[in-house]
């Protein structure tokens, strides 16, 4: 049996993004650095997004920059791209970092999102699902192009903060539609961390059913990760379930950082990633592996912790 399992480490993305406070590029770098350092696999940086949408990343081509010497062997980079815009910036880093550093590839992977909710995706990204959908379509093949491979997030996938209720054949249609168009692998968003194990065992069942049996792609990556935020403390019993279904690949943040504006209602505000440190503890209490050093994640969630007011 294949006990190993791959982390994403998405706080300098998802755990920067939603901050009152905008954190200096520099200490973002030390993020980065010290994340990497931890053993995941891959890091999540920064996202090419609108800046009167997300101020708080709006200096993502900077911090590439900062943090291109410093990129190990074995980790890849990603970032959010929510339109062709978004790529070419994202093309642009790379071209810069091949001329200036010598670096072959900076960004290894870039990620497309869309969501399961109506409401959601119009809160989120400014259109329905089906022409946020569409926007992707000619970037993935250009990204491709680019030899960066695509993520396609789905969010919401079990409940929306607007429109509620979130049924699991509906994130298995656009988990299809994001095939069709050509992701190379899926990310299940649980945005608000609604999720039980038994809400999201369908959701995963759905999903996996639409993979065909994928269970890796042509990276040989997992196809299939889970994102979990943690609002109610069953984030880590929804990761023991999805290790029962086979899915090898999560996201977490240092420090349990994290959060999307967006999902945020008036009453409400959006709620932290799962921490890495609650995750590699889980997977390892469920008998599997992963390449992280406690000591090394230790210092990153204190450093992630202590980014924040
Ligand atoms: P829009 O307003 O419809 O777009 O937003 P637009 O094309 O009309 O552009 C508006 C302005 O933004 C224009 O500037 C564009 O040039 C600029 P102006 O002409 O007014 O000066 N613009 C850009 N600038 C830089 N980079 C770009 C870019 N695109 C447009 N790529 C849009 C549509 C998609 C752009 C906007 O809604 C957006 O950026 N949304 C991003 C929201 C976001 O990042 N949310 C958080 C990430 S998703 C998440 O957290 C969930 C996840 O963690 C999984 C989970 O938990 O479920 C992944
Ligand atoms: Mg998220």
């Amino acid at each position: 049996m294949n006990t190993h399992v791959r982390i994403t480490d998405v706080a300098p993305r998802d755990g920067l993004q939603a901050e009152q406070s905008v954190v200096p590029t520099s200490d973002k770098a030390t993020l980065v650095g010290l994340v990497q350092q931890t053993g995941v696999e891959e890091v999540e940086v920064s996202s090419f997004v609108s800046p009167k949408w997300i101020p708080q990343l709006g200096d993502a081509a900077e911090l590439f920059e900062l943090v291109a010497a410093s990129k190990p062997e074995g980790v890849l980079y990603s970032a959010l791209v929510p339109n062709m815009r978004g790529l070419e910036a994202a093309i642009a880093v790379n071209q810069h970092a091949r001329e200036e550093h010598g670096i072959e590839r900076l960004i290894d992977k870039v990620s497309v999102f869309a969501a399961a909710s109506e409401g959601f995706s119009l809160k989120n990204t400014n259109g329905t699902i089906e022409e946020v959908l569409q926007r992707f379509e000619p970037l993935i093949p250009k990204a491709h192009e680019h030899r960066m491979m695509v993520r396609g997030y789905i969010s919401c996938i079990v409940k929306c903060p607007f429109d509620g209720d979130i049924h699991p054949v509906a994130v298995a249609d656009v988990a299809s539609r994001l095939l069709e168009i050509g992701v190379d692998e899926l990310d299940l968003g649980d945005t608000i961390g609604a999720a039980t194990p038994e809400t999201i065992e369908p959701v995963i069942m759905e999903t996996i059913d639409r993979l065909d049996g994928r269970a890796t792609n042509g990276f040989g990556d997992p196809t299939l990760t889970l994102h979990l935020h943690d609002t109610f403390g069953r984030a880590s019993d929804c990761v023991r379930m999805a290790l029962e279904l086979g899915v090898r690949s999560f996201d977490s943040s240092a420090g349990g950082l994290g959060g999307c504006p967006y999902a945020s209602t008036e009453t409400t505000r959006a709620p932290g990633n799962i921490a890495t440190s609650v995750l590699v503890h889980t997977i390892r209490e469920e008998g599997y592996t992963t390449g992280v050093d406690d000591a090394a994640l230790q210092r990153a969630g204190e450093f992630a912790g202590g980014l924040l007011p």
